[in-house]
């Protein structure tokens, strides 16, 4: 379905395979309210960046699929960039063909939790749906459960994707992109002990998939400490964080990740500056009072995001 804009959303698909081509990754950035969304097009807009907006079963939950529909339809409007909006982690056939009618460009079928058999008639089904009205598909194999440090080789060969299963997955269910377990989780808690990446696992799942095929880092914020900072110095108790380094992203950009999933970071900006923002004004509450420092903080670590993924003037 086409979306009621001037301009139409890009295929997700041809936004990663330019990123393959350029050697750059594109980051996807959770969208759940307006000024989330504003805050990542400005950023995207100034610094001529491709987009991938993703929206998840929570979003939709929380905002409803119309109203975010809308949203990103005016921020087409409001833009030039190569702009996608992606469902992020559908559990089921039946949120997957909710968003291909709604209009979106991608959507991903999360059936890491299926057997592999389960995983691909699953993914298979969905992109059956999807590529016959032009909506990519990204799958996952492997679980993003968080790791300890000291994870055995056996441990680590039943949790992180197995590269011969990945070529034969996505030969088998035709999905478009492959999110991959390689040590990393969701949220601000990923590292017990010094950060981690299995590069080598990386590269073998390269190696068996193919150069031009997009691999995709979910769990990928880097939870900088100074965003916990200005969190925990205005009330917050967020103790024990550590996120992914920047520095492992060039790695991982050489080794095939063309999409990079960031939504912690976003929820850290942008929680921190309220605080500040009540901490300094308690008589403060009018909402565009401390939603305004909150969507500029945003939009400055989403600004960062895109010069350390390289993403910035590829639009
Ligand atoms: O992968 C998880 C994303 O951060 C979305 O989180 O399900 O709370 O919206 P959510
Ligand atoms: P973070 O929690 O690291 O931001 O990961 C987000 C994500 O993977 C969304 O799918
Ligand atoms: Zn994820």
């Amino acid at each position: 379905m086409a979306l009621y804009s001037k301009r139409q959303l890009v295929p997700t698909r041809q936004i990663l395979d330019a990123a393959l081509a350029g050697k750059y990754a594109v980051g996807a950035y959770n969208v759940n309210n307006m000024e989330l969304l504003q805050a990542i097009v400005e950023a995207g807009n100034e610094l001529r960046a491709p987009l991938i907006l993703q929206v998840s079963a929570g979003a939709r939950k929380y905002a409803n699929q119309e109203y975010l529909i809308k949203l990103v339809e005016a921020a087409l409007n409001s833009s030039d960039i190569p702009i996608s909006l992606h469902l992020d982690h559908g559990e089921d056939f039946e949120i997957c063909k909710a968003c291909v009618d709604g209009g979106f460009s991608s959507v991903m079928i999360d059936g890491s939790k299926h057997s592999f058999e389960d995983n691909i008639a699953l993914t298979k089904k969905v992109v059956e749906y999807a590529h016959e009205r032009g909506v990519s598909v990204e799958a996952e194999l492997g679980k993003l459960a968080g790791v300890e440090d000291n994870i055995s080789v056996s441990e680590k060969d039943a949790i992180y994707t197995n590269p011969d299963e990945a070529a034969e997955f996505i030969e088998r269910s035709g999905c478009d992109s492959l999110a991959v377990a390689i040590g990393t989780s969701h949220g601000a808690f990923k590292f017990k002990g010094e950060p981690k990446l299995d590069f080598e696992r990386l590269a073998e799942i390269k190696a068996a998939v193919g150069k031009d095929f997009p691999l995709v880092l979910h769990g990928a914020s880097s939870v900088p400490a100074e965003l916990v900072k200005i969190c925990n110095d205005n009330g917050a108790v967020i103790p024990g964080t550590m996120g992914v380094p920047e520095y492992m992203f060039t790695e991982a950009t050489k080794l095939g990740v063309a999409k990079i999933n960031v939504d912690t970071d976003l929820r850290l900006a942008f929680t921190g500056a309220i605080r500040k923002h009540f901490a300094e004004n308690p008589g403060h509450f009018d909402p565009r009072q401390y939603l305004t420092p909150a969507r500029a903080a945003v939009k400055e670590i989403v600004k960062h995001k895109i010069q350390v993924f390289g993403t910035n003037g590829h639009a």
